[in-house]
């Protein structure tokens, strides 16, 4: 269909563009319409003089409706933006006077139960350009510094992270027919216990041995039963894996790349970091900017308990030395005690998972998370335990399925090297940058234990 996206649309041509009605506003001799096709985050305006000949307008003037607008391009002298004034409307898709999304300001609770058409609204339209944006300027990042982009299987016979929190693929419906669930796992179709990746990290290990520094950037999914505002049942996950890398050097990696991709959305999406700003964080360009500048904040785990026993505060969960930090406490150690994205380092090795490397201390891990403001953990990170013996000796303590890890352990039979790596959750890096509260909205169509639109 010949066309111009709205995007390119310049003054004192003649176009043809095609969108969606997004309001519509009625005088008496002229009609305005914004219309929207998805290339620009500001919408135009359509002007119908209706006392030319344009036809039945009933269909065009309908919020929902898909249009093709034959016009001229024109600068409207009140606010200098380009506008066109309508020769010929088409309706190539009707709408309805119930179209469910009339009001301005609708909930995002009730925009979630439509998830097919609330990404037509200005939240979602901003969200999925900037969700766009900031994907390939992760990629920009990784291959500006020579990573190799690799892609892990989402079927595997692995829980990379040993916490008992996969999918299980299956072709057996319902079916009594077998005792035991090795049985069941034997008649199925690998022949083996099969579930759907919680994390690339296995394979990205594996592609590190030999091509040194690789990324991955895949879905990535957790049977978690937790109905929080920053758990999905599936999201995306950037993990890179560096070889002959120690944690303090995974560490400016992981700066360097938030810092990096936060700079190319400030850059790329000023109009929808503005409206984020406008409607859900007040300050957000200024937060956005202070973290391009600025040095991370770094502390020892063992500071921050100590930190967090000081503090006063009660939380819900007591703070003693062994604690696995919950939300409550990773947003004050953030945001009360450094107010910035911080790095809490050296967690003890029972509240993290079995591949962490262990510090001469028998007790801690060189691990760290970054926790940012609002948010809480976006990033798990960690140097990888080389050592075959305490590889084996976490698995079998943590009863975890030997089997399972056999060609794991075999990396660290056949010229193992120090590597460290960390995960990005995608979205929980939206709901930093957009100031949106809730991972439900960072996605498409979110999925969560009992919900699946
Ligand atoms: O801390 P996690 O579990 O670490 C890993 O999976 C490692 N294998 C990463 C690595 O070292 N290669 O997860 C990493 C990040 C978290 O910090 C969080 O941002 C995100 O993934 N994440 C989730 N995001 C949304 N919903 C969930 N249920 C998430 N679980 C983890
Ligand atoms: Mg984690």
């Amino acid at each position: 269909m010949l066309r111009t996206e709205i995007s390119k649309v310049v003054a004192g041509e003649a176009v043809t563009i095609c969108g969606w009605v997004k309001t519509v506003r009625d005088s008496k001799n002229l009609s305005f319409i914004e219309l929207n096709d998805g290339s620009t985050f500001s919408n135009v305006q359509i002007v119908l003089d209706k006392t030319r000949e344009l036809g039945d307008l009933t269909d065009a003037l309908q919020t929902g409706a898909c249009l093709k607008v034959s016009g001229k391009a024109v600068i409207n002298p009140n606010n200098n933006k380009v506008e066109i004034e309508a020769g010929r409307i088409t309706v190539l898709g009707k709408s309805r006077d119930d179209y469910p999304i009339q009001k301005k300001h609708q909930t995002l609770e009730f925009l979630r139960t439509m998830p097919h058409l609330r990404v037509r609204t200005n939240t979602f339209l901003a969200m999925f350009r900037l969700r766009s944006s900031l994907s390939l300027a992760i990629h920009k990042f990784f291959a500006g510094r020579g990573f190799h982009y690799v892609h892990p299987p989402i079927i595997t016979g692995s829980d990379g992270e040993g916490a008992g929190e996969m999918f299980k693929v299956t072709t057996i419906g319902h079916s009594l027919k077998y005792k035991t669930e090795e049985e069941y796992n034997k008649a199925d179709f690998f022949g083996k216990f099969a579930g759907l990746s919680v994390t690339g990290q296995m394979e990205g290990e594996i592609m590190a041995m030999s091509l040194g520094k690789i990324y991955t950037f895949a879905p990535t999914f957790r049977a978690e039963n937790s109905q929080t505002a920053r758990h999905a049942a599936e999201f995306w996950m950037i993990e890179p894996e560096v070889a002959f890398c120690e944690l303090p050097e995974i560490i400016e990696i992981a700066e360097s790349m938030i810092k990096f991709i936060t700079k190319e959305v400030l850059e790329k999406c000023p109009e929808e970091i503005a409206f984020f700003e406008r409607f859900y964080e007040k300050g957000l360009t200024d937060k956005l900017k202070n973290l391009v500048s600025s040095d991370f904040a770094k502390i020892d785990y063992k500071d921050a308990i100590k930190a967090l026993e000081k503090s006063g505060k009660n939380f819900n969960y007591p703070v003693k030395f062994g604690l696995d930090l919950q939300t409550e406490h990773e947003r004050y150690i953030c945001e009360q005690l450094f107010g910035k994205p911080t790095f809490v380092i050296n967690y003890p090795k029972d509240v993290k998972a079995f591949y962490m490397k262990q510090n001469p201390d028998g007790v801690t891990v060189a691990a760290t998370d970054l926790l940012v403001p609002g948010v809480g953990e976006i990033i798990g990170c960690s140097e990888r335990e080389t050592d075959y013996n305490k590889l084996v000796a976490e698995i079998t303590s943590r009863k975890m399925d030997i089997e399972q890890y056999r060609e794991y352990l075999d990396l660290r039979l056949f010229g193992s090297a120090p590597h460290s790596g960390f995960g990005l959750g995608l979205e929980r890096m939206l709901m930093y940058i957009t100031g949106i509260g809730n991972i439900r909205d960072t996605q498409i169509c979110p999925r969560a234990a009992g919900e699946l639109k």
